[in-house]
């Protein structure tokens, strides 16, 4: 099983560039493989932060099955609004449990189910439950049913710290299939398998504008962080990136074999699959 997982997609450019490259990756490797599952971070998609209704429809329309998030997810008012009727859309698991929407989904993937979950890290973060309760009373209750239990268990976790999201997937290695970070908006060279067998990466990267700072027009950055004065900040214009991993699974075992990265931009626009 290949699935395709994308990182935080941001603004119109990187609506743009997730539409151009799954269709373009699926064809290019239409002979050798299929992608049985796209799982993609939207929580930047509308103009840089959360995701308003039109545009999880744009990426539902793009190919994307499972949309993970993160701590822009309720900017956009209309989130409350439609997420408890779109259980594909998820939020932080480890939230504040009054918040509407679910931080778990199980879909079925040919005869296997899949398990997606989004968790969100606490340090540099803001206030967040404990990503590591939360998931191991996630994997405890799913054990008591069988309904629940699934065959593959990849989590999205949304974090700053490189070492944070390290420590949590060593806390599950072997119990989970994959754990990938999102977050940071800058793909990290540190994909690996973890001695148990979970796949890892700290960060998979920002589909969106190339010539910004992590996604937003530099003008305004620079004038906040130079002068510490208050700034709008605005999606950057130009030629776009994609950023991504796609996640090899063993039909037999169910567990992963490799975690590769795709990174695709002005500077280095060959589609190429890096080990
Ligand atoms: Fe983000
Ligand atoms: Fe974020």
């Amino acid at each position: 099983m290949k699935v395709l997982i994308i990182g935080d997609i941001y603004s119109n450019i990187g609506r743009v560039m997730v539409k151009t490259w799954i269709a373009k990756i699926k064809k290019k490797y239409e002979s050798e493989f299929k992608i049985d599952l796209v799982i993609a971070n939207g929580e930047n998609t509308t103009h840089g932060k959360s995701l308003n209704e039109r545009h999880y429809h744009e990426l539902k329309d793009a190919g994307i099955d499972v949309i993970t998030t993160g701590n822009h997810i309720f900017a956009h008012p209309d989130v409350v609004k439609y997420i408890d009727k779109s259980p594909d859309l998820l939020r932080p698991l480890n939230y504040n449990p009054y918040h509407p929407g679910n931080g778990t989904i199980v879909v079925e993937v040919g005869t296997k189910k899949v398990r997606v979950t989004n968790i969100i890290g606490r340090t540099f973060m803001d206030k967040a439950d404990n990503p590591y309760y939360a998931v191991e009373q996630l994997i405890k209750t799913t054990e008591k049913n069988s309904n629940e239990i699934s065959d593959i268990h990849i989590i999205d976790f949304h974090a700053e710290a490189t070492a944070e999201k390290l420590a949590f997937a060593w806390n599950f290695d072997g119990q989970l299939t994959c754990v990938v970070g999102t977050h940071t908006h800058v793909q990290t060279a540190d994909n690996r398998l973890l001695p148990k067998g979970t796949a890892f990466i700290s960060d998979v990267g920002m589909t969106g504008p190339f010539y910004s700072i992590i996604g937003a027009n530099p003008k305004e950055v620079i004038y906040r962080d130079k002068k510490t004065m208050p700034a709008y900040l605005k999606p950057a214009d130009g030629e776009g990136q994609f950023s991504a991993v796609l996640l090899t699974i063993n039909n037999e075992t169910n567990r992963a074999e490799k975690l590769e990265r795709i990174f695709i931009h002005p500077q280095a626009p060959d589609l190429k699959i890096n080990e």
